[in-house]
Formats: structure tokens, C-alpha cells, sequence
């Protein structure tokens, strides 16, 4: 199995200790299952690897849009750690949750006048800058409130993470950030030294998502600590923080590789430590914003299985109760996912099947070639692993369709973290 906390128990899938099909029949179909134990464990994997390897100061931040409820804040306020948020809504979701806003780093390459005042008066400790016309707005609302407010900038390190297009974003040309090359990260920093209502704690970059190639943070950590080096050459600025942004993949297939969380924070804290000596600066608090690596294995959908048609000399179809609107990655990005029959494990997979879902759209697709035991049937149950991550966080009401629940499991018990959406819920903003 593709990760630790699955297991076949005669033929039947098991999650974080649990009976899926047991727990499809508790709580219904189709159902988003998270594993507490797992999200936890992941949290203190980064936790305790940075603060081994940077020192104390270091601190993983949670990439919340990666799944953002109020649950998941609590724990990462239990944990320990600081979070990553992009929007009102999720600033919200973590204020309501009682998570220390201090600890809490707002994102966006847009924020509006609102965002930013709405994040000051939640008390967010951080704005992570992405342009000069940002630092404007930021220092013009402090200087109104007659406070100072921490930023960090979010810079471009020209860096490509060989993953896919639409999670690429370290590169000059991206929407994301100031590009150092061009001169614009300079001129901003120099910009933001300048506002009396603006404490430039430091800079961040991020590269890109589900990345495995090792040497990316070290290239990346490489640029950026180097431009720490010149800005305090040229103006005696020292950053204390430096984010290096999320990103380390996570296993959706048999064919994707394993990656230890730990040794790789290992070998970049060495790398930094050495490469700090050389340039002659202090190794900054180091932030990393790790999103898919928290929760993405810590989670699977269920599906209970519906029609099953054979197209004879094209193509066969097995249809779930779910679909594109609580997974909508494989029509975005064509992403692969690893789909079980959770009750005939030990069955030879021989009937190879495109799963798709129940929205009035030909793209909507769960997974294309997927090999599925030649007896599955109408209730059979269908599981689709590795979805804790941009699944519940990217799922849409298209059709009316209304959004699963999600089930958490702790210490073997199960315990529903979010509500199944009703009908009416859906009208609720209607008029
Ligand atoms: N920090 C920043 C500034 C980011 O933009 C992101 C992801 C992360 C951290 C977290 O990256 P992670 O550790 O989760 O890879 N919807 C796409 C993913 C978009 C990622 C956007 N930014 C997907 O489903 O693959």
C-alpha cells in the first residue's frame, strides 16, 4: 500500500485502524476520511526536524489552503505551529478555531484594501508582501491605525521546480512575487525599509508544489540567501526570517517516489548552515510552508459505486455518487490517484475502467485506466486515496451537488469534523 496508515485485513480496506466500509455505512456516501494521528504526526515531522536542523527559531507554517476547516487550525495550534492563509475566509476559519493569529502569515498575490484591514483587525502577525503596490497598501492601513505591521516580501528566485505548470511559481515570469533578477526585488525591499509603519522581518519565496527533486530548496535557498548577503552589503539590512515556501510531494501512485521529510530538512539545514558561513551572514529563522505533505495522506474518499457500463470494443465506465465537485484535480491537472475496491482487496484486478463521476459534464473524471476487480457491481465501495490535500479544500457545489462530510478519525474513533452539506444549505443565500 502507498502509505502506512492503509491496510488489507482480509481482503478489506482498513484506514487509520478502521473498517472503511464500517464507516461509509455510519456516516453515509460519499465521505472525505481524514486520519487525525496521521495530520499529527506530519505536523511534527517538519516541527521537530526544522527545529533539529535551524534551531528553535525555525517553524513550519501549515499551508491552510491545502484544507481549511476549523479542526485542522486547532490542531495546528495543539502541534505548535504557524499557518499559512490566503484569504478572508480562511483567516476566519483559524480565528474561530482559536488559533494564535499572531502566528499566522497572510498570503495572496492580490489582497485588497478590505483583506488587509480585515487581517489587522484579526491581529494576523505577518503579510507576506508580493509587490511595491502591496507594501503601499500595507504601510498606508498601519500608518492609519498607528501601528507597525511585520512583512515579510515574497520574492522570485527564477527557479523551475520541474512540476507541473499550474503549481509552478519560483519562475521570473509568474504572477506570484518580486523577481530578483529583474532588479524589482531590490527596489521593493529598499522601498519597504523606507515605510515607518512597515517592520521588514524577511523574505519569502516558494517554487512550487509537489516537488521531489531534492535540490530545489538548496537552489532556492541558495538565491535567496545570497540577495540576503547583498541587501546587507548595499543597505546594511539583516533579515531575520527567510520562508522557503511549501511543497514536497507526496505519494499518489505506486510510481511515485518516497521521500523522507526528515533527512531532506536535514541536508538543506546543513547546506544553509555552510552556506551562511560562507557568505558571512546569521542563518535567519527559517519558515517552510508545507500544505500536500500534512494532509494529503492523511486522507481518502469513498464512493459507493452506481452504474457500471461496458462500452464492448471501446471502453468501460464504473460511476460514483461523487465526481468532479469533491474532486476536481484529475479534469484540472490530470492528476493521478490510486483507486481501491475497499471490500475486494484480494480480488485479481482484470477490468480496466475510466471512474467518473455524476455531474452533466464528459469531464468529469475521477481516474481514466484504472484496473478494478471484474465483479465490482451498483453499492459496491470505492476508495480513492490520498485526497486529504486540495480535494474537500477545492470542492464545488457545480449541479447542486452538495459538499461530503468529513469524517476524522482519532485513536481509532470516528468523529465528524465537518457536517454533509443539505439542500439547504445550497438556498441558504438565495433570495
Ligand atoms: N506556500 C505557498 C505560497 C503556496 O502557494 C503553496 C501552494 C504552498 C505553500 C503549499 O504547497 P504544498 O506544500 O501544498 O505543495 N491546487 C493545486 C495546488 C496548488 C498549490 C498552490 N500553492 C493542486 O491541487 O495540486
Amino acid at each position: 500500500m502507498i502509505a502506512t496508515n492503509l491496510e488489507n485485513r482480509n481482503g478489506k480496506l482498513f484506514f487509520a485502524r478502521t473498517d472503511t466500509a464500517e464507516l461509509i455505512r455510519a456516516f453515509g456516501s460519499p465521505l472525505y476520511v481524514m486520519d487525525e494521528g496521521r495530520i499529527r504526526a506530519n505536523m511534527r515531522i517538519y516541527r521537530d526536524s526544522m527545529a533539529a536542523g535551524f534551531g528553535g527559531g525555525a517553524m513550519p507554517l501549515y499551508a491552510s489552503k491545502a484544507l481549511s476547516f476549523k479542526r485542522i487550525y486547532e490542531i495546528a495550534r495543539e502541534e505548535g505551529i504557524g499557518i499559512d492563509v490566503v484569504s478572508q475566509g480562511e483567516i476566519h476559519t483559524a480565528e474561530r478555531a482559536g488559533f494564535p493569529m499572531e502566528k499566522a502569515y497572510f498570503h495572496s498575490n492580490n489582497k485588497t484594501d478590505e483583506d488587509i484591514a480585515y487581517a489587522m483587525d484579526k491581529g494576523v502577525g505577518y503579510f507576506v508582501a508580493d509587490c511595491g503596490e502591496e507594501v503601499d497598501a500595507v504601510e498606508k492601513e498601519a500608518a492609519r491605525r498607528g501601528m507597525r505591521q511585520k512583512i515579510l516580501l515574497r520574492l522570485t528566485p527564477g527557479i523551475d521546480p520541474h512540476t507541473y505548470e499550474a503549481v509552478s511559481t519560483g519562475k521570473v515570469d509568474s504572477k506570484f512575487g518580486s523577481a530578483i533578477e529583474t532588479g524589482q526585488a531590490e527596489a521593493i525591499t529598499e522601498k519597504a525599509l523606507g515605510c515607518p509603519h512597515i517592520e521588514l522581518a524577511g523574505f519569502h519565496c516558494h517554487v512550487g508544489s509537489q516537488v521531489f527533486v531534492s535540490d530545489v530548496y538548496m537552489r532556492a535557498a541558495r538565491v535567496m540567501l545570497t540577495f540576503i548577503k547583498n541587501m546587507k552589503d548595499r543597505h546594511g539590512y539583516a533579515a531575520s526570517e527567510l520562508d522557503l515556501g511549501g511543497g514536497y510531494g507526496v505519494r499518489y501512485t505506486e510510481a511515485d517516489p518516497v521521500i523522507d521529510i526528515a533527512k531532506q530538512i536535514g541536508s538543506l539545514s546543513a547546506f544553509m548552515k555552510e552556506l551562511c558561513g560562507e557568505l558571512g551572514i546569521a542563518l535567519p529563522s527559517v519558515r517552510l510552508e508545507p500544505g500536500r505533505s500534512i494532509v494529503a495522506d492523511a486522507g481518502l474518499t469513498l464512493y459507493r459505486v452506481g452504474s457500471v457500463k461496458r462500452i464492448p470494443g471501446y471502453k468501460n465506465y464504473v460511476s460514483v455518487d461523487g465526481g468532479m465537485t469533491d474532486n476536481p484535480r484529475y479534469a484540472l491537472y490530470r492528476s493521478r490517484y490510486t483507486v481501491l475496491a475497499a471490500e475486494k482487496l484480494d480480488e485479481k484486478e482484470t477490468f480496466v475502467c475510466s471512474v467518473v463521476g455524476r455531474c452533466c459534464e464528459s469531464g468529469d473524471i475521477i481516474q481514466e485506466n484504472v484496473s478494478l476487480p471484474a465483479s465490482i457491481a451498483r453499492n459496491d465501495i470505492l476508495a480513492v486515496l490520498t485526497t486529504g490535500a486540495y480535494n474537500y479544500a477545492m470542492a464545488s457545489n457545480y449541479n447542486r451537488i452538495c459538499r461530503l462530510p468529513v469524517v476524522m478519525i482519532k485513536d481509532g474513533s470516528p468523529y465528524v469534523a465537518v457536517r454533509r452539506e443539505t439542500p439547504d444549505d445550497l438556498i441558504r443565500n438565495d433570495l
